[in-house]
């Protein structure tokens, strides 16, 4: 009998993009090798599973989300022997080990694309989206959702970028690969996937044009939630069901009605899903407009999956991952890196749900901000900076990219001060973010007040209170603008989170419910201004908190 699949409740998860995460064998490039030996730092966080990013033979030109062979390891990465030294070890240390499962579309390098382009009569011929005219819509990434192809004389559909042809899941021959590569990982002893942009997978029948006129967005209808997505996805979660396997969905612009599609009752495939909701509090689609950070924005959508999935299904929590900038630099303070990075672990790490640690997140690695476009490697970047806004000089376009890139979490981690930030021997594949010698682990690991060691501390007091694993969520102040403020609560254990997002003193209201009751504090990024343990009685008006301050207290 396996294991029940609902460990990933109590889970904290640590996302490695492995390409910047360590270089093991001196070539410059991040490796499987490097993450062997960096496993243990891994665990010391309090993380209980990791997710990879896609670590199988790429082209990279959207580095590893475009697959040319799902059974395989990228030998930039190691190889097949290497992945399993990895998954043994990080499963004698107490770690699970999720794959990313990229299914929309794989690389134009893929043998099967390959065998399909070369006509209509192959047993690959109906592997993809293949039209005499393309329709009218955008690529994510890269142009026009369409590419002509010499050879078949006929244009694929991509949603991403040109070298990412898009599957045709409507053949059963598609899905009956995806399980195969499904089986392949689990017969390995992989826990789980986290399945790419996994809503997008059925289309809609003829392909419509879009009418409305922003490109993506008005024609997102016809293939998210398509019309056979759950049939498809009763597939796949038949094979993970033999298995006990968790099914983690990246659902870009998804809903909360339709998330609970894929989270609750007969259709049911997912244990999770990556809601985006949260993200759009500044930037996403920063190559549009961009909007200064506003926490109500923030407050008002992660209140939104807390309200809404409660007692219904489970939410993921983060703040950072790959495709995002880092969140210090968004919704922090660079100018107040401890304090900022701190108050950023405390704000999420309480929320309901199964949080995510994205590489570097964890001692607050920064935006990178490089001087030409010819310098970022990430294809959204360039293509965001050569198709919008290109009536501004070139220094607020390039402004733009600084603020939105995806390229900002893609340099190496910063290990400590030697050269090359202890990433690799050699000069690494790309930039190091020149404030190495600042914020790097080795440093953060000496101090006790550090941002990486309380995020420990945030691990260990979540994991020492049911209430704050399961207890119910009530957000509080809601209409104040400069603090977020939340209660957990489970059985009259009540815990009171005060996240302050202003880089100067600010007054605290105390909630009424809250005012004259005894509270105990637990946690608090100024451990030279408070005392932990301290135990007070709340006051009946409010307190000051100090800038960027977060604090955990147990009311009772
Ligand atoms: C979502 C991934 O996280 C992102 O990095 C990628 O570019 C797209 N899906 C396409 O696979
Ligand atoms: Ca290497």
């Amino acid at each position: 009998m396996t294991e029940s699949r609902d460990w990933y409740k109590t889970a904290v998860f640590y996302q490695i993009w492995v390409r910047s995460f360590c270089d093991g064998n001196g070539d410059g490039i991040g490796d499987l090798y490097g993450v062997y030996d960096r496993l243990e730092y891994v665990r010391s966080l309090g993380v209980t599973a990791i997710w990879f990013n896609p670590l199988y033979p790429s082209p990279n030109a959207d580095y590893g989300y475009d697959i040319s062979d799902y059974c395989d390891i990228h030998p930039d990465y190691g190889d097949l022997a290497q992945f399993k030294k990895v998954l043994d070890r990080a499963h004698e240390l107490g770690m699970k080990v999720i794959m990313d499962l990229v299914i929309n579309h794989t690389s134009d390098e893929h043998k099967w694309f390959q065998e399909s382009r070369k006509g209509k009569d192959n047993p690959y011929s109906d592997y993809y989206i293949w039209r005499d005219k393309p329709n009218n819509w955008s690529s994510v990434l890269e142009g026009k959702a369409w590419e002509y192809d010499e050879l078949r004389g006929q244009y694929y559909l991509h949603l991403f970028a040109r070298k990412q042809p898009d599957l045709n899941m409507d053949n059963p021959a598609v899905r009956e690969e995806v399980k195969k590569v499904l089986r392949f990982w689990l017969d390995m002893g992989v826990d789980g996937f986290r399945e790419d942009v996994i809503n997008f997978i059925s289309k809609k029948e003829g392909l419509p044009n879009r009418i409305g006129v922003i490109p993506i967005l008005d024609e997102m209808k016809y293939y998210k939630d398509g019309p056979h997505i759950h049939e498809y996805m009763a597939e796949f979660r038949e094979v993970c069901n033999e298995y006990n396997a968790v099914q983690i969905g990246e659902g870009p612009m998804t809903t909360v009605v339709s998330a609970l599609k894929y989270l609750t009752g007969r259709s049911k495939s997912l244990d999770m899903m990556f809601s985006f909701d949260h993200m759009t509090a500044d930037c996403l689609f920063t190559e549009y407009v961009h909007l200064p950070f506003k926490l109500a924005r923030l407050k008002k959508a992660l209140s939104k999956w807390q309200y809404q999935l409660e007692g219904k299904a489970w939410n993921t929590l983060y703040l950072e991952n790959h495709d995002h900038p880092r969140v210090l630099s968004r919704y922090g303070s660079e100018r107040h890196h401890r304090e900022s990075g701190t108050m950023l672990a405390a704000v999420y790490l309480f929320l309901k749900g199964t949080p995510f640690i994205y590489q570097g997140q964890e001692i607050g690695m920064t935006n990178i901000r490089l001087m030409s476009i010819e310098q970022y490697k990430d294809v959204s970047s360039k293509n965001n900076y050569y198709s919008y806004h290109l009536k501004d000089d070139e220094q607020s376009r390039l402004r733009r990219i600084h603020l939105s890139s995806r390229d900002s979490s893609r340099t190496p981690m910063q290990w400590d001060d030697s050269d090359y930030a202890g990433f690799s021997t050699v000069p690494p594949w790309f930039g190091v973010n020149p404030n190495y010698r600042a914020i790097n682990v080795k440093k953060q690991e000496a101090e006790s007040d550090s941002i990486l060691n309380f995020y420990r501390a945030c691990i260990r007091l979540r994991n020492s209170s049911p209430a704050l694993l399961y207890g119910e969520y009530r957000e509080h102040n809601s209409k104040e603008p400069n603090i977020y403020s939340y209660s957990r609560s489970l059985d009259g254990e009540v815990y009171l989170i005060i996240c302050s997002f202003f880089m100067e003193r600010l007054p605290y209201i105390v909630p009424k419910q809250f005012r004259g009751m005894k509270a105990r504090l637990l946690l608090t990024n100024y451990p030279a201004k408070r005392e932990t343990g301290m135990e007070f009685e709340m006051p009946h008006t409010g307190f000051r908190v100090y800038p960027y301050e977060a604090l955990v207290l147990r009311i009772s």
